[in-house]
């Protein structure tokens, strides 16, 4: 479980002109905004979490004020959710009817083969007033007739100045004493994972301390002393979020001399396939504790 703060939501851009980066989409914009029906199929990704996807599609189909349909694809993964509600969605008409509705597909990697297989057909049949918007992190799990139905749009980190200017935004809307320094911090400490530096802020302004250091250093030290249940109280207790920790986990093992060569080796081995698992979809919070099992019983051992 990844803790959504309130934060993010609240400072989720509600047009793509308040979206960071997002350049490669910008071509398309402006002829959607004056012609919806121009709006292509989009399977929209990056690799990096946290960057914009789902902000950018929810952003898209605001601005043209389209009747959508949002689905989470690792939440309603099976083939009869996508056929029916998209069906049902697709076959009624909508009130907004000079514009064509949309179908937000969040996180896309997650749905099943077959559950892709079935969209084809439902893309084809409803293609004259439904558009289909894809967002993912790993475009290689979704099959190539939909991409061929797709415009592909890959996006680009985030541009640092730019998540600047948005957090110095959100810190001075909270009225929130934050120097540029320490912003710039924050940035280069999360950066490109955007909701994390916003976490962060929220974070400070709650418990006026920063979420970044304080828990790891004892979440390590209980990790050492083989201690996983204390140190997973410790983490859930605190509600850090699990990409972060396994961040600071990382710093620690790249500096601790008090660890041989193959333990850091393994160690990093480790927090790699975790990193991986965790862009890839899988749940953070397992991924973490899998990653911490395995210190206790084959690093720190
Ligand atoms: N490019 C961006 N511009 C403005 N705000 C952003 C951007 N990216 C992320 N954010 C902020 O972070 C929050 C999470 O972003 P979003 O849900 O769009 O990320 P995502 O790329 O879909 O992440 P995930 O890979 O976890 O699905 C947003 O609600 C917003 O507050
Ligand atoms: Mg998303």
């Amino acid at each position: 479980m990844i803790h959504e703060h309130m934060f993010t939501e609240k400072y989720r851009p509600k047009s793509l002109k308040e979206v960071i980066g997002g350049d490669e989409i910008r071509g398309l914009y402006e002829g959607i905004i004056n012609d919806p029906w121009t709006l292509p199929n989009i399977l929209l990704s990056t690799r990096s979490a946290g960057t914009g996807k789902t902000s950018i599609a929810k952003a898209i189909i605001a601005d043209i004020g389209a009747d959508s349909l949002f689905l989470n694809a690792s939440d309603d993964r099976g083939i009869n959710t996508i056929r029916e509600q998209v069906k049902e969605f697709a076959m009624t008409q909508g009130f907004t009817r000079n514009i064509p509705k949309v179908v937000h597909l969040d996180e896309a990697d997650g749905l099943t083969k077959e559950a892709q297989e079935s969209l084809r057909s439902i893309m084809e049949r409803y293609s004259s007033n439904c558009r289909f918007i894809f967002t993912c992190n790993n475009e290689s799990k979704i099959i190539e007739p939909i991409k061929s139905r797709c415009i592909q749009i890959s996006l680009n980190k985030p541009p640092k100045d730019k998540i600047h200017e948005r957090l110095r935004f959100i810190v001075d809307q909270e009225s929130m004493n934050i120097k540029d320094e320490e912003i710039d911090d924050i940035i280069e400490f999360f950066y490109p994972d955007i909701r994390l530096m916003i976490n962060e802020i929220e974070y400070l302004k709650t418990f006026g301390k920063s979420n970044r250091r304080n828990i790891a250093d004892e979440v390590y030290a209980l990790l050492k002393k083989r201690k996983f249940t204390e140190a997973r109280k410790l983490w859930i207790a605190e509600q850090t979020s699990p990409r972060l920790l396994v961040k600071e986990i990382f710093t620690r093992l790249m500096s601790d001399d008090t660890l041989s060569k193959e333990q850091v080796v393994m160690g990093v081995e480790y927090v790699a396939e975790t990193d991986f698992r965790i862009a890839m979809g899988s749940d953070a919070e397992i991924t973490l504790a899998n990653l911490t099992i395995k210190l206790v019983s084959a690093v720190f051992k």
